[in-house]
């Protein structure tokens, strides 16, 4: 099997590549893309250096599968053309999301969803990917009517330039040094909280992410008539996005079955002893596949609603892992034949 990675130099890409080799995956080659300013790197894979590739016209053939996370603009010109030359391309970014014909796919909670697919499925935003792990055993236990969200999401869901930022901001403010000038985030982020994650469109009061979480969550769980409310702030944690999720279901849930139902989800640790100060923490999700969940308590203003607290590697199953799983259930279920779209 050959696989392309494009992105590969990426936060998202980089990572992608170190779980295929983590995971096995049975590619026979993996061969790496990004801009032409990387074109000609070399990239240590193991055994293995792989040098990154431009994107070209005559480059894009013969793949089996496409792991693509170059951002959107990327995505809209190329993953049409890698679908079209034979691939099944799997997309971090947000741009086939929302339509009809492309599945939006977590593994653990709708895998069917990839039944059909015409050559694009798309990987579900960071944020959203690690909350529908803890709401699908919670609407599957006792159906859900609204969900009102708060993320506290790290800089590497923005990128490296993000990370690169966080880490000069700090080390001038230790230093008591003048600070550079903010360039990725609108505001300085070190020892900041943003109550903006990406932009506001055409006058939206919502922010993108906002409305991504709230697509994006009704697409994947397959229920149009779940209310769902978002404000995302972005932190200066590094890796590790944090969700406080307050959860009304249809029929009533008590924190210990909503415990039980999530202890047996595939992907889901539960981590609730908060006696003992044991609750889901960035620093301890960052590295790991599985998604987090504690505080796990009744709303006292409200008799069928919970409150959670969902912590996830947003790098890893908020993207690589979970594009990744993807590739594995399209090779194990025999879906990587070449789609007319
Ligand atoms: N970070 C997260 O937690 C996260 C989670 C879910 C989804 N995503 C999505 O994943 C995508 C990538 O995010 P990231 O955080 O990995 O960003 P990043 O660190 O900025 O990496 C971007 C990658 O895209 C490549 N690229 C940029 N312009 C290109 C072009 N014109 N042609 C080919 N390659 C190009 C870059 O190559 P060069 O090195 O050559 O510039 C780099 O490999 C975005 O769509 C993002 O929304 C990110």
């Amino acid at each position: 099997m050959r696989v392309a990675v494009v992105g590969a130099t990426g936060a998202v890409g980089s990572t992608m590549l170190g779980i295929l080799r983590e995971r096995s995956f049975p590619a026979d080659e993996v061969v790496p893309f990004a801009s032409e300013r990387s074109a000609g790197r070399s990239i240590d894979w193991g055994d293995l250096d792989l040098t990154v590739q431009p994107l070209a016209e005559d480059s894009i053939h013969g793949f089996d599968i496409a792991l693509f996370s170059a951002g959107s603009i990327v995505s809209a010109e190329w993953a049409p053309k890698f679908a079209d030359a034979g691939a099944v391309v799997v997309d971090n970014s947000s741009q086939w999301r929302m339509h009809a014909d492309v599945p939006l796919v977590v593994s653990e909670v709708n895998p069917e969803s990839l039944d059909g697919h015409r050559g694009l499925v798309a990987n579900p935003n960071c944020t959203t990917m690690q909350m529908v792990l803890a709401l699908k055993p919670i609407l599957d236990a006792a159906g859900i009517e609204r969900v009102v969200m708060s993320s506290y999401q790290a800089v590497s869901g923005t990128g490296q330039r993000a990370v690169d930022e966080l880490h000069r901001q700090t080390e001038a403010v230790v230093e008591a040094q003048e600070l550079p000038a903010p360039k990725v985030y609108p505001h300085q982020i070190a020892f900041n909280v943003l109550p903006q994650v990406e932009t506001f469109k055409d006058g939206d009061d919502h922010t993108t992410e906002e409305r991504k979480c709230m697509r994006e969550t009704r697409k994947i769980l397959g229920r149009e008539d779940i209310g769902v409310s978002a404000t995302c702030a972005r932190v200066p944690v590094y890796t590790g996005h944090s969700v406080s999720a307050n959860v009304q279901t249809r029929e009533p849930l008590s924190p210990e079955e909503c415990r039980d139902v999530l202890a047996a989800a595939p992907g889901v640790t539960v981590v609730d002893d908060p006696a003992n100060a044991l609750y889901p923490l960035a620093i301890d999700a960052a590295g790991r596949d599985d998604v987090l969940v504690g505080r796990i308590r009744r709303d006292a203003s409200h008799e069928r609603c919970l409150n959670l607290w969902v912590v996830g590697d947003n790098l890893r199953k908020g993207a690589a892992t979970n594009a990744v799983q993807v590739a594995e259930l399209l090779n194990v279920r025999d879906l990587l034949r070449a789609v007319r779209r």
